[in-house]
């Protein structure tokens, strides 16, 4: 894939804790509107990748460029600046604030005339929570939960967007429900990097998809040659 053509890029990515390295000289990259599923076990690093590309903990070296233009070391508002909406793993909504409160969260970096553009946008994304937007968020379900973590995250109209699993504490049926969004966030251009532990879900979502073990990438592949891979369940997520 040419660099003008790529969304995401990461090159040599290394990180970690204090001493402890996580990530291994990761490098994957994601096209304009491509859907790139991030699949590992527990403790395989997804969540460390993502904090990595969301400038929440800084790479010790290598290289993270969006269209081109390096972002590796920014902060976190940088980042979101630059173009890369986050959902975080265990969505971190806040439970006393409503529907309606962290979209605007969301997009408090946009002019309020564009701020209501957007969220009139994510009201049509998802309904229910135009419906429910003056409910608090502690008291929705789970996959409404998900909705706004997901929609907080778009309201900075990024072009890349990080989802954490998001299938996590989910029955199969509300997943796939969440996961429809992802063909009309890709006619709009935007690209998902998405992170699962569930191979079958994974797959059935992105179109290409790379396989995490121990912080260090080692399969990747098209999702319907990785769905007929032996190698992927055998080795990586059969433990
Ligand atoms: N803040 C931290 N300080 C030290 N070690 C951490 C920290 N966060 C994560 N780790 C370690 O980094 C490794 C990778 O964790 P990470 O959360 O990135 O995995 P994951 O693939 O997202 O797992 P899961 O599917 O369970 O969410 C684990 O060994 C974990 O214990
Ligand atoms: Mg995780």
């Amino acid at each position: 894939m040419s660099e003008a053509a790529t969304a995401l890029a990461l090159e040599d990515v290394v990180a970690g804790y204090g001493p402890v390295t996580i990530l291994h000289e990761v490098s994957l990259v994601l096209g304009p509107g491509e859907v790139v599923v991030v699949l590992g076990a527990n403790g395989a690093g997804k969540t460390t990748l993502f904090r990595a590309i969301a400038g929440l903990l800084a790479p010790r070296s290598g290289h993270i460029r969006l269209y081109g233009e390096a972002i590796e070391g920014r902060t976190a508002h940088a980042v979101t600046r630059a173009g890369i909406g986050h959902v975080p793993s265990g969505r971190e909504l806040f439970p006393r604030l409503t529907v309606a409160d962290h979209l605007d969260l969301g997009g408090r970096l946009c002019l309020p005339a564009r701020r209501a553009e957007l969220k009139e946008r994510m009201f049509g994304l998802f309904p229910v929570l135009h419906e429910r937007r003056q409910q608090r968020a502690g008291t929705l379900s789970g996959g409404e939960q998900q909705m706004v973590a997901i929609a907080r995250a778009l309201m900075t109209d990024p072009r890349v967007l990080l989802l954490d699993e998001p299938s996590t504490g989910l029955a199969p049926k509300i997943v796939i429900s969440v996961f429809e969004i992802l063909p009309l966030l890709k006619a709009q251009g935007v690209s998902v990097l998405l992170a699962e532990q569930s191979l079958t879900l994974g797959l059935s979502a992105a179109d290409r998809a790379y396989v995490l073990d121990h912080g260090r990438i080692v399969l990747s592949g098209s999702a319907s040659e990785l769905a007929n891979d032996r190698r992927v369940v055998d080795t990586y997520l059969g433990r």
